[in-house]
């Protein structure tokens, strides 16, 4: 099974072999795409060339002229080789203009901040006693499939820093047994319920703890949904930022509760799978994502804020490059926003392979890189280890810039208080294994072995947390006739013969091959319950929808049949014919690029269900019953929203269920919500439209382009999803934030509360304290080492493709000036932002401008849970008073939420309330750089049920 994710890495980067001797030390940012065609031609040529020569034929004796004649064909062979692979003959740009993205350097210091301030200090006091080569082993991964995790640090054994075990995430533990099968993010998004969201992010944690995990993989809060047919998309928690904030910042802190480090993924505008990393879809470079200041801000930098403010340990850094530069030694997006603005306390990380230069990426502001294999998978060269060595002694990465990567990986070791050492002994399990005993370092040459599956049991009794996500997590669309929730007994009179229920669909069922039987849920079989990818994990057990609905009606009075056939079989309509009720499944399946299935390459291809699931939708509802046509049921597992016009609005198609991915627990989960042992509680965490076009430009995948380098413009800036929908006035299927209840609500007496009402009037924050007297990061004597004392120690026993921090010669070590990456300067510092100043940014945009206040009450017969959603409007085409821009914004966006449960019917009443922020009331200026509150106009403030049903509304 392992093998075959490894074989599918190793053929993305197959292509990859005329980039591996480019001097990764020599990079930066503007020329690195050009250095590396270069490299690539003379590379092929080569290889071409050579086997020709070797022949002693007449031809080569008479017919060809000289040497210089095959090397020339030899390079147009090549030329066409190159340019075929990369896409065709059309290429029209060989690479973007330099200075797209602005150079932020040098990158900040950790250990500014209150709440870090004790780690820091232990930290400084641990780096301070490492050599050079401790110091480096830290930063790097030990190379992929050369640990028991995913990604595996080198330990400084000296001093007991252990190697960190880092393991995916998010939606349970990958390439483990004994674990929970969580529902996904998405499911989660869609619950709207804060104390879940926490809930799960603790039980996540502690069974990352328990396998001695010390940074999980997750949550992930990019890709956001840009585009609703986003591979990943499932992973995050919907397609608006405060509710991936929100959603967000209660799983760090969940997770983290156990003493384990959370990761902020994917940092950032990797919004498709398509075109993500260089190679991996026949372009040597990966897409560029366009994103103004403002979007990126308001947008997709958003829920990182609240993961910073959060406390978050750690940030992947995406395979992406936005506005032209590699997310992962892109100064702006490290240095700048994260580090600066953000006040980003923890250590960036690469995701696996996304580091694409060396020196670039350590100045930019990296800090560790995943899993330490360089520009290709497994051929033992990394762009660090023993080649930051070489440039931190060549002088092209400052020490300074070393010690504080060291410090910042420490420092949240110790923050979440993992030198514990009793309770934090290494991994028990391995990921390329199901056996007690492996190999100790399988991608090696290193025949070692030991006990590496421990078989924790971690579970706990997380199934009851993941079956309370699931079932809050399902969204019902449509009730005619309140036919929901169902009745165990069925019949509502007495009758003389059984109630016959049928259930229709694949994916009602196991996957015939059994639930764990494509790699990384790469495929589409049986019923779905996770999307695919590395974000999925293997199921302890599946409880399907078939399973768990057999069980739960009255045996006396009901009968259950299933087919699992599809819209093409005669079966389904014999079955549905005979039936009093049909509950009929269909779903939509996809997830990270490096797997496709079923013609679907990560990405989706459209927004119909998979397998013809209209067809089949259709058959069941023209058939159910036969003439006296009995009620149908719909019920979708999808990983992202789907066109549902063709049966949405069938007469005895009376419900629509959208059980989105519910993990391990999905039939239990269904069968609390059919029945009403639950209320109908979630809510859409995505827009659903009526037809394709109308998601906007932004909803196409960009699969094909003439550009060497993808180009992606996000010129949509903030209108997506909802914000597309109201802007442009279209009406959706179902809007965001929608989902029925089994009872009814109101909503009244909206009021605002203001904390402080001169802050009204108030445009900017207060000014940035911490560059005054804030807590100072760590000294350290910058004095280098003699380089011998960094080489392989004598006698060492070199384990083949096994990344080491050590030299191999010091030879090597060029003396001259370093070359920098464009706009490098350390000498003129990029100036603080005024945004900065704490974890999350300028305390000054939390501070609470008012108070919302309603009286929420149920008014229907059963009791049930709400979700209470809040929505600011910024004044439309408000024209910034200092820099005159006009600023153009959403006609609303969602600012905050509550879920509430009111037991009592008919007239039980809940007071809710909402703390707004500044920021909430905020805009980003581009000319600024920082925050604006309008301070003319009305801002008004919504309250409701969803994003189009909103009783209340106030100004500002
Ligand atoms: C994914 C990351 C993941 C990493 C390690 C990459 O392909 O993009 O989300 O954490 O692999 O498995």
């Amino acid at each position: 099974m392992r093998k075959s994710l490894e074989e599918a890495y190793r053929s993305d980067s197959s292509e990859d072999e005329d980039i591996e001797e480019f001097d990764p030390l020599n990079y930066d940012e503007g020329t690195l795409k050009r250095k590396k065609q270069k490299k690539s031609r003379s590379n092929i040529d080569d290889g071409t060339v050579r086997p020709l020569h070797e022949r002693k034929s007449w031809a080569r004796r008479h017919l060809v002229p000289s040497k210089f004649c095959w090397w020339m064909i030899g390079l147009f062979f090549v030329v066409v080789i190159l340019l075929l692979s990369a896409g065709g003959i059309w290429v029209r740009k060989a690479a973007p203009e330099d200075g797209q993205s602005d150079p932020v350097y040098p990158s900040p210091l950790g250990g500014a901040d209150k709440e870090w301030e004790e780690s820091y200090r232990k930290a400084a006091d641990l780096v301070r006693q490492m050599t050079l080569v401790e110091k480096v082993n830290i930063t790097t991964g030990v190379g992929w499939m050369m640990g028991m995790c995913v990604g595996n640090t080198g330990p400084v054994p000296r001093l007991g820093f252990p190697s960190l075990c880092l393991q995916d995430g998010p939606l349970g533990l990958r390439f483990t047994q004994n674990t929970t099968a969580f529902p996904a993010g998405i499911t989660v998004g869609a619950t709207w319920n804060r104390e879940l969201m926490r809930l799960r992010g603790e039980a996540h944690g502690k069974e990352a703890r328990l396998k001695g995990v010390n940074v999980l993989l997750g949550p992930a809060m990019g890709p956001i949904g840009r585009s609703p047919m986003g591979g990943r998309n499932w992973e995050g928690f919907g397609t608006d930022p405060v509710l991936q904030a929100v959603a967000a910042a209660e799983t760090i802190k969940g997770i983290q509760s156990q003493g384990v480090i959370a990761t902020a993924k994917h940092f950032i505008g990797n919004e498709q799978e398509h075109f993500r990393q260089g190679w991996e879809w026949g372009r040597p470079n990966a897409i560029s994502s366009n994103i103004d200041d403002r979007t990126l801000h308001e947008m997709y930098a958003w829920p990182f804020a609240e993961s910073v403010k959060a406390g978050v340990g750690s940030v992947m850094c995406s395979y992406n490059q936005v506005n032209n530069s590699y997310a992962c030694q892109n100064s702006k997006l490290m240095n700048g926003i994260l580090k600066d603005e953000l006040g980003f306390q923890g250590f960036v990380q690469s995701d696996w392979l996304a580091q694409r230069g060396g020196v670039a990426s350590a100045l930019a502001g990296l800090d560790v890189t995943m899993p330490g294999d360089g520009l290709r998978w497994q051929d033992g060269k990394t762009l660090w280890g023993g080649s930051l060595a070489k440039a931190i002694f060549n002088g092209s990465v400052p020490v300074e810039r070393l010690n504080d990567m060291a410090t910042r990986v420490v420092a949240a070791w110790y923050q979440m208080k993992q030198d514990d050492q009793d309770s934090w002994k290494g991994p028990n399990f391995s990921s390329w294994t199901h056996e007690k005993i492996g190999l100790i370092h399988p991608a090696s040459d290193d025949k070692a072995t030991g006990v590496v599956n421990q078989f924790v049991n971690a579970q706990g009794d997380h199934g009851d947390i993941a079956r309370r996500v699931a079932a809050e997590g399902i969204v019902l669309l449509k009730n005619n006739d309140n036919i929901l929730p169902l009745t165990r007994s069925a019949w509502t009179q007495p009758m003389d013969r059984k109630f016959k229920v049928a259930i229709i669909g694949e994916d009602a069922r196991m996957n015939k091959n059994g639930m764990n039987s494509c790699v990384d849920r790469g495929c589409n079989e049986g019923t779905l319950a996770s999307g695919w990818g590395s974000g999925a994990v293997e199921f302890p057990y599946l409880i399907t929808p078939l399973a768990a609905l057999k069980e739960v009606w009255d045996k006396d009075n009901v009968t259950v049949s299933s087919y699992g056939g599809s819209g093409w079989s005669n079966g389904v309509e014999k079955l549905a014919k005979e039936s009093d009720l049909c509950l009929v499944f269909a779903n939509a399946d996809g997830g990270e690029g490096f797997i496709t299935s079923g013609g679907v390459a990560g990405d989706r291809n459209n927004l119909y269900l998979a397998k013809d699931g209209n067809k089949l939708i259709k058959k069941v509802a023209n058939n159910c019953g036969g003439d006296a046509k009995s009620n149908v049921i719909v019920v979708l597992h999808t990983i992202g929203p789907v066109l549902m016009e063709e049966f949405v609005d069938l007469p005895n198609v009376k419900a629509i269920v959208y059980a989105n991915l519910p993990g391990q627990e999905s039939g239990n989960a269904l069968v609390d919500v059919l029945f009403g042992d639950k209320d109908a509680s979630g809510r859409l965490p995505y827009t659903i439209a009526k037809k394709e076009e109308d998601y906007g430009p932004s909803r196409k995948i960009l699969t094909s382009t003439k550009d060497l380098v993808p180009q992606q413009n996000f010129t949509e800036g903030l209108f997506i999803d909802y914000r597309h929908f109201d802007y442009h006035n279209i009406t959706p299927r179902y809007e965001f934030g929608y989902g029925l209840s089994y009872t009814t609500w109101h909503l009244s007496s909206g009021q605002i509360n203001y904390a402080n009402l001169s802050e009204k009037f108030k445009p900017l924050p207060s000014p940035r304290t911490d560059l005054n007297d804030g807590i100072k990061p760590p000294n350290f004597d910058t004095t280098l080492p003699e380089p011998s004392t960094a080489l392989f120690p004598p006698g060492f026993r070199i384990l083949k493709k096994y990344i080491y921090p050590y030299l191999s010669s010091i030879k090597t070590l060029v003396k001259g000036p370093p070359q920098y990456p464009t706009g490098f300067d350390i000498t003129h510092p990029t100036t603080p932002s005024p945004a900065g100043g704490a974890q999350g940014g300028n305390p000054d945009l939390y501070t609470i401008l008012a108070e919302v206040r309603a009286t929420l009450t149920n008014t229907g017969k059963r009791p049930g849970s709400c979700v209470v959603q809040v929505y600011v409007s910024l004044p439309q085409n408000y024209i910034d008073e200092e820099t005159g821009e006009v600023i153009v914004s959403p006609v609303r966006q969602l600012r905050n939420f509550s879920k509430t449960v009111v037991e009592e019917t008919e007239g039980g009443r809940k007071e809710v309330k909402f703390g707004l922020t500044r920021k909430d009331f905020s805009y980003w200026s581009t000319t600024r750089g920082n925050w604006v509150l309008p301070t003319k106009g009305d801002i008004v403030i919504e309250v409701g049920f969803s994003s189009r049903d909103l009783p209340i509304r106030m100004t500002y």
